[in-house]
């Protein structure tokens, strides 16, 4: 099956086109084009996302990206398409009509059907792109800029959601955190920079930043106390080094993360455990929760870094292999 997907979720404009085929035991994936048309250096110096301007950039992307993807492929775009996939959410609200608008449209032109990608499967699925041997149950740990949700996974679109953050997202944690230090949007990746400056630096220089929800006793978790312990801390001590904090803030965030992660895979009995979302292109967080995993030998798994954050490889993947939702704007109907 030769998909084109379109993801206008967030902040990315991303088109791929990818061919879909079920091996015996894993299905296979081979990317023939991708584009990703980045918004960040306009949302930048508000310090986030701003709806509005993600919309008016994705409309004036969506045809360019298009172009991009019809130059990039070797044949021709409209003979040899079997379907288009378009996230239908969760997301912002503008910025997803837009996709939708322009997928619904290119599908009545091309006379194809339209299928409609939940963007969080669509991270869950990435996992399964490059030829992946995973085994059930898997414990899924999604973090990202929007969500951080835990799922036991026991068949390819078979889960149950454990646990899901209460307020903030670990990347929304990330990216405030970043602010209070004067850090550029998106904070994630300038946060691990800094924090990797202060590798080596003795454990007790660490700054003993709370670990929110860590004893809960359930598969929740709690990211704004974390920041507004950041928060207090860089106001009390204005001379502290950024490293310095960086690497607390990230050492707290993951210890939350991996503890809980690997409680349920023991719970669970899990055979694999699969991290996904932008966080997981964070390197201290990839490799505390492998080692972690693979010394209880859970089989590891996480996208390469690109896939990580938001693409439309993904996408096309969860069309594939997960649910189909309606294109009408039913978000609240999706199943996780
Ligand atoms: O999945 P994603 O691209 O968009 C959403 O669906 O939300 O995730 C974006 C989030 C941002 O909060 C960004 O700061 C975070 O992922 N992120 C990282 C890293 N790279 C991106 N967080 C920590 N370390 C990173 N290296
Ligand atoms: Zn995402």
């Amino acid at each position: 099956m030769k998909i084109l997907a379109i993801e206008t979720s967030c902040d990315e404009t991303a088109m791929a086109f990818v061919e879909c085929e079920s091996g015996k035991i894993k299905p296979r994936f081979s990317v023939k084009a991708e584009v990703v048309a980045s918004q960040i250096e306009v949302h930048r110096p508000f310090h986030g996302v701003v709806p509005s301007l993600a919309k008016r950039e994705h409309i004036k992307n969506l045809p360019i990206v298009l172009d991009q993807i019809k130059k990039l492929l070797n044949f021709k775009l409209e003979t040899s398409l079997d379907a288009i996939a378009v996230t239908v959410g969760p997301g912002l609200e503008p910025a997803l009509w837009t996709g939708i608008n322009f997928a619904k449209d290119l599908a009545e032109r091309l006379n194809k059907p339209l299928m409609g990608v939940n963007h969080l499967e669509g991270h869950i699925y990435s996992n399964w792109l490059f030829g992946a041997s995973i085994r059930f149950p898997a414990i899924v740990l999604i973090v990202s800029g929007g969500h951080t949700v835990m799922l036991r996974m026991d068949g390819m679109r078979q889960w149950e959601k454990l646990g899901e953050t209460q307020d903030d997202a670990a990347g929304e944690a990330f990216d405030k955190a970043a602010k209070m230090l004067g850090l550029p949007y998106p904070g994630g990746p300038e946060v691990e920079k800094e924090a990797e400056k202060a590798r080596g630096e003795r454990a007790e220089e660490l700054i003993p930043f709370p670990r929110p929800m860590l004893h809960s006793g359930d598969y929740n978790f709690s990211f704004s106390g974390l920041k507004t312990a950041v928060l207090y801390f860089v106001r009390d001590h204005p001379e502290a080094s950024k490293a310095a904090v960086c690497a607390s803030f990230q050492e707290a965030a993951i210890e939350v993360l991996v503890k809980k992660a690997m409680r349920a895979a023991e719970e669970c009995g899990a055979e694999s455990m699969l991290l996904c979302g932008g966080v997981a292109a964070n390197k201290a967080l990839r490799e505390n929760l492998r080692l972690h995993a693979e010394s209880k030998n859970i089989r590891f798994f996480v996208p390469d870094t690109r896939y990580n954050t938001d693409n439309a490889v993904m996408i096309a993947a969860a069309a594939y292999l997960g649910n189909q939702y309606p294109t009408d704007g039913a978000q609240g109907n999706l199943n996780i």
